[in-house]
Order: C-alpha cells, then sequence, then structure tokens
C-alpha cells in the first residue's frame, strides 16, 4: 500500500510520459518514499485513505456479465472487498486493464491466441497475445495484470472471467478475430437453415446393430457406411434442394410449379454428387488404412477439423471400430450449431453401423480450428478445410504431440488475399489461390491450370512438413480433382 501511495500521490499525468518529464517524476516518487521513513505511521494512514474505496470509487463500480468494472483504479479494492478475484479498470480513454492476482496462459492457448515476446517500453520480455492474423489484441505486463490493447471488453471480461470462474468462457471468434469461412449453403440461403423441420419421417425405425456381427460382415459394416451414409444424405440434400427450387420457380417472373422432369435431374444430380462425396471418403481412408491400423495405443480421438456433419470422422470411426478400435470423434467446427449441421450429424448416424456407440462418441465443439486444441491422444483429420484452413490446421498440428494428420485439400481462392505462406511471393501466393479454384472447370486447359495451382501449393505444404521433421507425403489421383492427399506422421519420441 505504502509503496503503491508513492508512486501514485502527487502524480500529474496518468499517461505515457516522454523521457525528461518521466525522470523528473522519479524524483517525486523518490520524494514520497523518503517520506515513508520518516514518518510511517503517518504515511501508513494516509495511504489508506488514498486507495481504500473512496465513497466515489463504490458508486462507479458496475457489474456486467458477472464481472466487477470500475472506471475507478482503486475500484480494484472495491472488487476485492466484494469478493470478486479478478475484475477491470477502464480508464478515462477506455483503455481496459485486467487486474487479478495471478491471470493463467492457459486462457490464452485456450482462445487460440499466439505468444509472442516483445519490446515494450524498455522491457524486452513483455508477453503480447495475437490472433491469427498477427493482431495484438492485448500484453500481459505481470502475473495477475494484462492491458487490452484492442480495448475490447468481451475479452476483458472473458478475463476476468475466467479468473472469477474457475472456468474459460468460449467467446465467438470474431471477438479475436480468427478468420472463419461460412459454409456456401448459409451463405447463398441468406438465412439459416430451418433444419429437420417437416423431414423427421427422414428417421429410420430400427438402428443398424452391429454387436453380434461376424467378420465377414464386420467387413461388410465398412461397406455399409458408405452406402448409407451417402442414401440419407442424398434424401435430405435432395429435399433441401427441391425447396430451394421450388422457392427460385415461384420468384420468377413467370412462376410455375417444380416438374417431376426437374425432380428427375435434380435427383441424378443428387445421386452424383453423393457418389462423388463416399469415393472421396473410401479413397481418404484406403489411403490411410495402414496408418490407421497401426496408431499409437494412446489414441482416443479422431479430431475432424472444419468437419460440417463430420463425414470424415465417423467414416474413419467406423472403419476402425470394424476394425476392432473405438475411437471417438470430435467435429470442430463453428457454425455446426448456427446451421443446424449438428442435428444433420445426429441423423446420420442412425443410419450408421455401430451408431449407438456412434452417437455417445460424437461430439460438436463448436470451435473454430483457430481455438480447438490439439491432444496428443487425438489424431487431426480434415476434408476439403477452405481458405486458408488447410495451412491453419498444418500450424496448430505441428505445435501439437498429435502422432497423425491427414488432410484432402481443398481449393483456396477464398484465401487469396491472406498473408503468404511457405515463402512464396505475396503475388504468386494470390495467383495460385485464385487459380487453385478452377480444378472443376469443364475447359480441360483452365482445368489443369487449377490442378497445376494446387499442386503447387499442395507440395509447399508438405515440403513445410519435412522441413519440421515429420514424414510428410501428398497422395494425388487424377479422379479426384479436389482430392489431393496431405499425410504427416510424427515419429513417436518426436515432441513439438
Ligand atoms: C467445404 S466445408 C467442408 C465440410 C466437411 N469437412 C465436408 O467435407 O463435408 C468447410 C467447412 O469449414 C467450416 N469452417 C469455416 N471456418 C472455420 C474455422 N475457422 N474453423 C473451423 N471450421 C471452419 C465451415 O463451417 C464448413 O463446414
Amino acid at each position: 500500500m505504502l509503496i503503491h501511495d508513492s508512486l501514485v500521490t502527487g502524480r500529474q499525468r496518468e499517461d505515457d510520459m516522454p523521457e525528461h518529464e518521466f525522470l523528473n517524476d522519479i524524483e517525486r516518487v523518490k520524494i514520497n518514499l523518503e517520506a515513508i521513513f520518516i514518518n510511517p505511521e503517518t504515511s501508513f494512514q494516509k495511504a489508506q485513505e488514498n486507495l481504500l474505496p473512496s465513497p466515489e470509487s463504490s458508486k462507479h463500480l458496475r457489474i456486467e456479465d458477472g464481472v466487477p468494472i470500475s472506471e475507478y483504479y482503486e475500484g480494484y479494492v472495491d472488487m476485492a472487498l466484494l469478493g470478486y478475484k479478478a475484475g477491470i479498470w477502464q480508464d478515462a480513454d477506455g483503455m481496459l486493464y485486467v487486474g487479478a492476482d495471478e491471470i493463467p496462459d492457459e486462457i490464452f492457448s485456450t482462445w487460440g491466441l499466439t505468444e509472442e515476446k516483445r519490446e515494450d517500453r524498455g522491457r524486452t520480455d513483455v508477453s503480447f497475445y495475437l490472433n491469427e492474423k498477427g493482431e495484438a489484441l492485448f500484453k500481459k505486463l505481470y502475473k495477475g495484470f494484462v492491458v487490452v490493447i484492442s480495448r475490447n471488453l468481451e475479452i476483458a471480461k472473458g478475463i476476468a472471467k475466467a479468473v472469477n470462474e474457475g472456468q474459460i468462457p468460449r467467446l465467438a471468434s470474431e471477438t479475436f478475430g480468427h478468420t472463419t469461412y461460412e459454409p456456401t449453403a448459409m451463405q447463398s440461403a441468406g438465412e439459416i437453415k430451418p433444419g429437420l423441420g417437416g423431414k423427421e419421417f427422414l428417421r429410420p425405425g430400427k438402428t443398424i446393430n452391429p454387436d453380434q456381427a461376424t467378420t465377414t460382415e464386420l467387413v461388410r459394416l465398412k461397406d455399409q457406411f458408405y452406402l448409407n451414409m451417402g442414401y440419407i444424405k442424398g434424401q435430405y440434400i435432395f429435399l433441401d434442394a427441391l425447396d430451394d427450387l421450388r422457392k427460385d420457380w415461384a420468384a420468377k417472373k413467370k412462376p410455375r410449379p417444380v416438374t417431376s422432369e426437374d425432380m428427375d435431374r435434380l435427383a441424378l444430380k443428387t445421386e452424383d454428387k453423393m457418389k462423388q462425396k463416399m469415393d472421396e471418403l473410401r479413397y481418404i481412408v484406403k489411403t490411410v488404412e495402414d496408418d490407421l491400423r497401426h496408431l499409437p495405443a494412446n489414441v482416443t480421438t479422431i479430431m475432424d477439423m472444419a468437419g460440417g456433419a463430420g463425414d470424415l470422422g465417423l467414416a474413419l470411426s467406423v472403419f476402425l471400430r470394424a476394425e476392432g478400435r473405438s475411437l471417438n470423434t470430435k467435429i470442430v467446427d463453428p457454425f455446426t450449431k448456427s446451421g443446424r449441421i449438428d442435428v444433420f450429424t445426429d441423423l446420420i448416424i442412425d443410419y450408421l453401423p455401430f451408431s449407438e456407440d456412434l452417437r455417445a462418441g460424437t461430439e460438436h465443439t463448436y470451435q473454430t480450428i483457430q481455438e480447438a486444441k490439439i491432444t496428443p491422444d487425438s489424431i487431426v483429420v480434415a476434408k476439403h478445410p477452405c481458405g486458408d484452413l488447410c495451412d491453419s490446421i498444418i500450424e496448430n498440428w505441428i505445435k501439437s504431440e498429435s502422432p497423425l494428420l491427414v488432410i484432402m485439400t481443398c481449393c483456396q481462392e477464398k484465401a487469396a488475399n491472406k498473408r503468404a505462406r511457405y515463402g512464396l511471393p505475396q503475388e504468386e501466393w494470390t495467383q495460385l489461390c485464385n487459380d487453385s479454384g478452377k480444378t472443376n472447370s469443364p475447359n480441360p486447359a483452365i482445368r489443369s491450370a487449377g490442378v497445376a495451382a494446387m499442386s503447387r501449393l499442395d507440395l509447399a505444404r508438405v515440403e513445410h512438413l519435412k522441413r519440421f521433421g515429420f514424414e510428410a507425403s501428398l497422395t494425388q489421383n487424377p479422379a479426384f480433382p479436389k482430392g489431393d492427399i496431405i499425410v504427416a506422421r510424427r515419429k513417436t519420441a518426436q515432441k513439438k
């Protein structure tokens, strides 16, 4: 208390000072400190008066979402007296300071932020916390003091809440400025899909139970997965597309009802699309079959990054269950709740082999890739993570201790304006990202430019993984223009 009082008594300015003002100010502090030695008791009394909550500070303490916020520095004492372990001081400029006895770093890693030591006002090792765009959101000056540079009250409240409640709150990823790519269906619908409204009849009466299956039947179950998954996804996607088609025709200048020919065309298109999706899944599983059979004993979880409905996680989980190994699936995707995709996953599971076990062992985390924590007992998989999500997954996997990474890559058009990676010049990166969107073009010349760009990007990723010492490979197949598969393995002893 005495030391703090010496620092603040007689202070002319609250904000940063140029060097000469700072040196004068130190003289003031010296005089205050000397006064303590001359008359400790009076100094202590004065310090108490100055620092204990004043009627003003108590009056200006507000509680928002369970977090105390004061416009007075002394407000911290008000907060402590009310029993809070952490709180926020908001100064006259709106700058936010979170004070506590200790603010654990785990909060920031859970939020997907990176720590960087930077120079700050003469100190060389101040921890700044950056979002994935490299923007500093806040800095931790002492073990219990964080300055929220971004002045984002949600972040400040989140930190204080984590300390007060002992549980790290989940904040919307936009709060941190993490990159997200909305699923196309949500963008084009312009509204959140209604989920299963009116389509409950799609639920089957009984579930498939493989409990008493023989070895041959277990092999058959692997195939059954694709048949049933294709069937149920196809039904739902068809009905959804039919709704859209009806709306499209109704909104035209000359509206007309959807004809049976329209429906036939749509059914064929849906069937083709489902066949392609199931073939892609089969192809991924086949590519890593051997790795799956030799997973380390501690592996318990499949993290399906940018997972959508979790098709890949479920495919791998069923394959492994048919081989006698039970792994749980975590679907990491921030849009699965708002798009009601989680409801869809639940519906799909009804149709799949091992449905009851899958239901018990499948979880949606509703997180972004950047927020998701990769644990050493997880393998990381992803199918078509768009934009630069693939690159974020690779970066996070490198930092983890997970033994296996499997990604079927996607075009990167949406990342054209993101920072260049893998040592590529920005201009070339932008060009490659844009070209990578052309792999589906019906024009062979354009398509091959797309394939070349995808190959270049995917090879750069594989080289990057190799540089970090991992065993990494790229598998390509002309039958799957959006089907490059990157596999990286961490040798058992190889830590991050
Ligand atoms: C092309 S879809 C692929 C979905 C699924 N893996 C599949 O193959 O059907 C890309 C997915 O990325 C999700 N996504 C977008 N931004 C994300 C982020 N920052 N972290 C995790 N997932 C994200 C979208 O919600 C979408 O489901």
